[in-house]
């Protein structure tokens, strides 16, 4: 069965956003980062970045440059007023979208849920990523927690789900990764490589 589009439910939610955050957040990126092991020097893209809560830990880990994406215009105005340097862009990543140098790092981080189409978004990536690049899609919460966090929001984000490890690895599979890894812990970590 279709989802509904997600409307202006992030838009609503961005003004609260960085007051709201999870307990464990940080510890559970913390976490991500250190099994993650990104180079310094990487060409990072932060999918679904919201106010940029990832942005100052890719600094941390010497991101060589940084490009966010959100398809909520609230969100994006909130993370470039907290950093007006970074290089953030309102787009839906469902759809194409032009950009002028490969990452070597996808990160899409408490987001993949909410998108609609999951194989378009594992192809896509694919191709925006450097040979040898890394699609990572982690979250700060295991799958039941998270689950049960949208079915308690409600709304248009009831139904996001976070498919199962499975699924997840035959996706990146299928769209041609290798050297996949799916983990459901306290946290949820995934990667593949181009
Ligand atoms: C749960 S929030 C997470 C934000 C941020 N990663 C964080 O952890 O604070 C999900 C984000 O994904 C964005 N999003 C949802 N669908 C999207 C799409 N199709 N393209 C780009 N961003 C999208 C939303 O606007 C929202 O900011």
């Amino acid at each position: 069965m279709s989802r509904p589009p997600l409307g202006g439910f992030f838009d609503r939610c961005a003004p609260s956003w960085d007051n709201g955050c999870p307990a464990g957040l940080t510890a559970a990126i913390s976490k991500i980062f250190a099994v993650a092991r990104l180079h310094p020097g990487s060409r990072i893209l932060d999918v679904g970045a919201g106010t940029g809560i990832l942005y100052p830990f890719f600094l941390k880990a010497g991101a060589g440059a940084y490009t966010a994406v959100d398809s909520s215009p609230a969100m994006v105005q909130r993370f470039k007023a907290k950093h007006p340097e970074a290089a953030v862009l309102e787009a839906d990543y469902e759809k194409p979208i032009v950009f002028p140098e490969p990452f070597d790092v996808i990160m899409i981080f408490n987001a993949f849920p909410h998108f609609r189409d999951e194989e378009a978004v594992f192809r896509r990536s694919r191709s925006y990523l450097s040979a040898g690049g890394r699609l990572f899609i982690c979250h700060s919460m295991n799958r039941e927690a998270l689950n049960a966090h949208h079915r308690d929001a409600g709304g248009t984000v009831a139904g996001d789900v976070l498919i199962s490890d499975a699924r997840m690895a035959g996706l990146y599979r299928k769209a041609g990764f290798t050297a996949v890894r799916v983990e459901n812990t306290d946290h949820f970590y995934s990667e593949g490589t181009k």
